[in-house]
């Protein structure tokens, strides 16, 4: 598939030559999961402004964003959702290659997905935030009214109503942004990046 006469062109600059220009984090990516209206992005904007604010370059991926640009032609049925993923697994890879913290929030409702993204990057380098909330309060939250489209029939598929979340089974991390402050899940992934060494 396509990888025929193709050959790897190797630099001279390394990732840990370029980490250590970013020297204060070692590059990794936080995979946030989770349902619509969960707090994904909510937490990935918070930590990265944190991280700005310590002199930490960081970097986000959002499944909002990326489908206006790279995956705008891509929909929601399971094959197009784990080409999404697969597309943004390559992408974070580069990113965490170039010495970037990266922050990617997507609903990646498929397991096997998401261990896909894992295996495609070295030990560590893939920290599963699981973004933990109810259906009901996400659905009351509704921020987008999308659930309430979803209710109506306008949109078809969509995680939770018609199309399934798979849970991760032992993500690095859980907040429970239902039961915490925003600032709490925050505080919870920057604690475990610093007791883990990535900063
Ligand atoms: S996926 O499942 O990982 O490929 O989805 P993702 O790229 O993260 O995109 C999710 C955002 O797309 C909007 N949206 C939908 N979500 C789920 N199901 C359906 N059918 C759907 N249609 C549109 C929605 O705004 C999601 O954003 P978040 O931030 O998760 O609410």
């Amino acid at each position: 598939m396509g990888q025929k006469n193709i050959t790897w062109h190797q630099g001279h600059i390394s990732k840990s030559d370029r980490q250590k220009l970013n020297n204060k984090i070692k590059s990794a990516v936080l995979w946030f999961t989770g349902l619509s209206g969960s707090g994904k992005s909510t937490i990935a904007v918070e930590i990265e402004k944190e991280l700005y604010h310590a002199g930490i370059l960081s970097y986000r991926l959002d499944g909002d964003n990326i489908r206006h640009g790279l995956n705008r032609d891509l929909g929601f049925t399971p094959q197009e959702r784990t080409e999404n993923i697969r597309r943004i697994g390559e992408v974070s890879k580069l990113f965490v290659d170039a010495g970037i913290l990266t922050l990617a929030s997507f609903i990646s409702p498929y397991r096997k997905d998401r261990e896909m993204v894992r295996n495609l990057l070295d030990k560590g380098e893939f920290v599963e935030v699981y973004v933990k909330c109810d259906l009901s309060e996400c659905e009351k939250r509704d921020p987008k009214g999308l659930y309430k489209k979803a209710r109506n029939g306008e949109i078809k598929s969509f995680t939770g109503i018609h199309s399934p979340y798979e849970e991760p089974i032992s993500p690095e991390i859980i907040v429970e942004t239902d039961k915490q402050t925003l600032q709490e899940s925050v505080n919870q992934i920057l604690n475990y990046l610093i007791k883990n060494k990535y900063m």
